[in-house]
């Protein structure tokens, strides 16, 4: 599927995501390299960091936030109405078109 990831630097960037892969969103980051080491997915994908914040864009429909998710965003920095924590994001087929926004690095 097709996802539009605008980076850290507001690079806007059109990328193939794997839905075979049990990837999550913060993963396909990683893999394309969209954000510096070190600076995305710091926890490992447990949403125990926030470093995967992205803002959703397109008006794609996401699965549910879990409590894990949302208690971890109402304690993080930059958080908007539309952030998400790209870890939980499981890619779908349902997802084809997604646009997010990484948010700012974590201090
Ligand atoms: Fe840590 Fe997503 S990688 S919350």
């Amino acid at each position: 599927i097709k996802i539009t990831i605008i980076d850290r630097d507001g690079v806007s960037h059109e990328i193939d995501a794997p839905t075979d892969m049990n990837m999550n969103l913060m993963e396909v980051v990683r893999s394309y390299e969209l954000a510096p080491e070190g600076t995305i997915g710091i926890c490992g994908g447990m949403a125990m960091c926030a470093s995967c914040q992205c803002y959703v864009l397109s008006d794609t429909e996401l699965p549910e936030m879990g409590d894990d998710e949302e208690a971890m965003l109402s304690e993080a920095f930059n958080v908007k109405d539309n952030s998400r924590l790209g870890c939980q994001l499981h890619i779908t087929e349902d997802m084809d078109g997604l646009e997010v926004e990484l948010a700012p690095e974590e201090l």
